[in-house]
């Protein structure tokens, strides 16, 4: 696999010299408001954990040992007990929180929901004995395919309360993709909806999942959630209705104890290969960092604030920061199920004024989509509930940042810029709102009781300049491993350099210490801020039967961070359309991984070896003037593909 110099990655990383110091007011009320927890964390890592982890999580039973770390392999807060649902709802409810609003849930079409924390409680308890009712145990796997409703908050906390581990798939990706991650996971029970609501349409989700459940054995019933009202099929013995079986079962589901290393959750994400990787997040240790950064990173009041954050449940931002960390918090949040621009592209804002959501976490690919919107749109609203906006999922570009700044923030709200990854549970490099002078563009520092590094190609520490971004310590909600294949997870993350962890990101330090994420520098692109493998594409488009060969790279896009392009060359003989490979690749993976462009070549330019040579058609993507290009085994295939790619320029 080809490694370039991160150095190289981005020519204007502008010596950015604006500096946003918390405004006074902010920090004299902020959770974090100087450097102590840093200190407290350089003192002892594992004590610094440990007490956040007593301070902020209920544990039945206390932990005999706070870190067990035989690398590449952690375990946190080993021999403690706790129920992870209980952490999140009961103890709140205890605590006479009961009729606090967990949830402000609103539809696409607009109708309403008010979620306490008592009626959150109430739906877990007896939708985890609905799955015991269907055969779920500890130990089992539930896979969730869902619209972005309460729900599926419900049917998440129910698993962690009965110690079944769930393993949700986003609603857009694909039937083959669900197939793919239940059969992985050898999940028992399925829990869907029979569709949801998007740019004011149903989408029909029960007959996705229907398409899957053709060919996952190990799935013995499906539950279904009504939300689109759609007609759905519904088979004798294996379908059942949320609503019926909720309706039949007891109300009291008290929460066990559970080991603290208890498998909470898979999550797939992908990697360099085709194959997603089932990422292993356990109980304890991943609780206790989302808690934390959630009341550090966000400064969370809890009974004031009002937190949102725009992610769908089906990614790790949705599982770590609109379920757990919240939730542990006893946060009041809004949840929505639709797009940001139905009916207008406003409707954001008008969430915003209408819940007075005082903490807002969003992704760049959104913000530099509301940019081209233009200003009008967020000005239609009162925004001043704002105190506190993040950016999560790909490097925001100065401009975004200051965008977001002045036209959302109100030139007041400090920034979050979140750094961190599916595998590593919560956020690692971030400013604390209160401590912390920001730059448009950098995610500052890794928080307290993080170890982040820059080294070089040789694995030396780089103390200024590009480098590769690797994690130095044991983190308690790091992921404990790759469902069925601990040989992926040594090779992936542990083997590049020695002893650290490696994320597969470039990163760049400034003169003054601040980190610069510059994005992966493996074959995996970052579109929308969601992760895709060039890889699976590729596999998706050669599986079609028009296809020979295909070369798959990611090139920047000014709106959704990368773009896939994709260079396709036909069997002898076949024909296929741009249109019909676009939705064949839909089909295999979701819509999210469609190529923009498809580029049509009779060869792809490759090495007197045989590799295909992906850097030089990035390269050809991006309009950059090639480099190198003695090593390719015939010249001729990039004069003709750069003529193409010049053709096809947009003209502005
Ligand atoms: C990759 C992880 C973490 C939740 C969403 C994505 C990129 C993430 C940032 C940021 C620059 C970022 C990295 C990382 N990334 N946040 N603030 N600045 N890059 O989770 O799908 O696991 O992707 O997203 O490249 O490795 P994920």
């Amino acid at each position: 696999m080809p490694t370039p110099d991160p150095t190289q990655a981005i020519e204007a990383l502008s010596s950015e010299s604006r500096l946003f110091p918390p405004p006074p007011a902010f920090a004299a009320a902020a959770n974090a408001h100087d450097r102590s927890l840093w200190d407290e964390a350089a003192r002892g890592h594992e004590e610094f954990w440990a007490r956040q982890s007593r301070e902020l999580l209920h544990w039945f039973q206390p932990w005999d040992t706070t870190c067990e770390w035989n690398l590449p392999d952690s375990k946190w807060f080993v021999g403690g007990t706790l129920n992870v649902s209980y952490n999140c709802l009961d103890r709140h409810v205890l605590a006479g929180l009961g009729d606090r609003v967990a949830i402000h849930w609103e539809g696409e079409p607009g109708d309403v929901r008010t979620v306490t924390y008592r009626e959150l409680l109430d739906d877990v308890q007896r939708f985890a004995n609905v799955l015991k009712s269907l055969g779920v145990g500890r130990g089992d796997r539930v896979n969730i395919y869902m619209p972005m409703v309460p729900e599926a908050a419900v049917a998440m906390l129910a698993c962690a309360r009965i110690g079944a581990a769930h393993s949700v798939v986003f609603g857009g990706f694909s039937a083959q993709a669900l197939a793919d991650r239940i059969n992985d996971a050898s999940a028992k029970v399925l829990v869907t909806a029979d569709g949801g609501w998007r740019r004011g349409e149903v989408f029909p989700l029960k007959a996705q999942a229907d398409a899957a459940l053709a060919s996952t054995p190990s799935i013995e019933h499906v539950v279904v959630l009504r939300r689109g009202g759609n007609p759905v099929d519904m088979v004798a013995g294996r379908d059942h209705w949320w609503h019926d079986l909720m309706a039949a079962a007891d109300a009291e589901c008290p929460a066990e104890p559970m080991d603290a290393e208890q498998l909470l959750f898979l999550l797939y994400t992908s990697g360099t290969t085709g194959k997603p990787k089932g990422i292993m997040h356990t109980s304890g240790g991943y609780l206790a960092q989302v808690a934390y950064t959630f009341k550090y990173v966000f400064d969370h009041k809890p009974g004031t604030d009002v937190y949102w954050c725009t992610a769908d449940v089906g990614w790790i931002t949705g599982h770590s920061y609109i379920v757990y960390g919240p939730l542990a918090n006893g946060a009041t949040q809004v949840m929505y199920e639709g797009v940001p621009n139905f009916p207008a592209n406003d409707r954001f804002w008008s969430i915003i004024e209408k819940y007075k959501v005082t903490v807002f976490y969003t992704a760049p690919t959104a913000i530099r989509t509301f940019m081209k919107w233009g200003t009008a749109e967020p000005a239609k609203h009162d925004l001043s509930s704002l105190r506190l906006i993040g950016s999560v999922g790909e490097p925001i570009n100065p401009e975004a940042w200051m965008w977001y700044h002045e036209h959302i923030g109100g030139g007041r709200c400090p920034i979050v810029d979140t750094w961190w990854q599916t595998e590593t549970g919560g956020i690692m490099i971030s400013p604390l709102p209160g401590v912390t002078a920001t730059k448009p563009g950098s995610a500052t520092h890794p928080l307290p009781g993080v170890g982040a590094e820059l080294v070089d190609e040789q694995g030396s520490p780089v103390s200024r300049g590009g480098g590769y971004l690797t994690l130095t310590k044991p983190w308690p909600g790091m992921l404990r491993g790759v469902w069925g294949d601990p040989a992926r997870f040594r090779e992936t993350y542990w083997s590049r350099f020695p002893g650290r962890y490696f994320a597969g990101d470039g990163a760049k330090l400034d003169d003054d210490g601040y980190l610069w994420l510059l994005g992966r520098v493996d074959d995996v692109m970052n579109v929308s801020g969601h992760r895709i493998s060039t890889t699976e594409v590729e596999s998706a488009l050669v599986s079609h039967p028009s296809v020979a060969e295909a070369a798959v790279v990611g090139a920047n896009d000014p709106t959704t961070g990368q773009a896939i392009i994709a260079y396709v060359t036909l069997r002898g003989g076949a024909s296929a359309d741009e249109k019909s490979l676009r939705d064949h690749v839909a089909t295999e993976i979701g819509a999210i991984a469609k190529p923009k462009t498809i580029y049509f070549t009779p060869d792809l330019p490759k090495t007197r070896s045989g590799k295909i040579m992906r850097r030089l058609l990035r390269d050809v993507a991006e309009g950059r003037n090639l480099g190198d290009t003695t090593t390719l085994a015939d010249a001729s295939v990039v004069d003709e593909l750069k003529r193409r790619a010049e053709a096809a320029a947009p003209e502005d």
